[in-house]
């Protein structure tokens, strides 16, 4: 495409292209009084998703937790040590499996579903679930498993689908099999 093609379709023609699009006279950081309040509500929008990812449906909240102790639990427990959780300083290895968006997982520990009581029975006592799992028994308490559980489901909370969380549809819940669009020719 030419240059001049270009300019048109973008509806300059005959600007200068080489020349920066002059500015209203504003000093760089100014906001216009038309823009400050969409900047304002859009820093209150990022600082609340910063502060919390979200507060977790029904089926996926842990009866009795804490999530605000169970980040603390987390933090003070090593945890971080082998996994990647947002929220927690330091939680940044990928020795297990990472963490973040818990709340939409399908599956604990590659077979149980992922439902608050299964895995606070996880978080007390692993071994009991996958022997010789490289995730040792941490010693929790039935409160701080709770708590840390109640944590983890905040995360990705937000992001969850309108189907039941984390259960994948069996083969006859999903309604009928929609016709191929593409048929082989004939
Ligand atoms: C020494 C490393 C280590 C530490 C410390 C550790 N984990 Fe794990 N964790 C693992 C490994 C490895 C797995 C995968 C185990 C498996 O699937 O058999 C795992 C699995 C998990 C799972 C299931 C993940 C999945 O994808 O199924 C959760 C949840 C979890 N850990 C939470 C925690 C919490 C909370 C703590 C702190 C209280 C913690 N872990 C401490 C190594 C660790």
């Amino acid at each position: 495409m030419v240059l001049s093609d270009t300019a048109s379709w973008h509806g300059r023609r005959g600007a200068d292209l080489t020349q920066p699009v002059r500015q209203a006279s504003r000093s760089p950081g100014e906001v216009s009084p038309r823009e400050a309040p969409i900047r304002a509500s859009v820093t209150l929008l990022a600082l609340l998703l910063a502060a919390c990812d979200g507060e977790p449906p029904a089926q996926l909240r842990v009866a009795g937790g804490d999530p605000e102790r169970g980040r603390a639990v987390a933090a003070s427990h090593g945890c971080g040590a082998c996994h990647v959780i947002p929220g927690v300083r330091g939680a940044n290895s990928w020795a297990g499996p990472p963490l973040m968006e818990w709340a939409r997982r399908g599956y604990l520990a590659g077979h149980l579903p992922n439902s608050p009581e299964n895995l606070v029975a996880w978080l007390r006592d692993p071994q009991a679930i996958a022997p010789g799992s490289a995730m040792p028994n941490l010693g929790l308490t039935e409160k701080e498993a709770r708590d840390a559980a109640a944590y983890l489901f905040t995360l990705g909370a937000d992001q969850l689908p309108p189907v039941p969380a984390g259960l994948p549809l069996g083969p006859k819940e999903a309604g009928p099999r929609e016709e191929p669009r593409i048929r082989p020719r004939a």
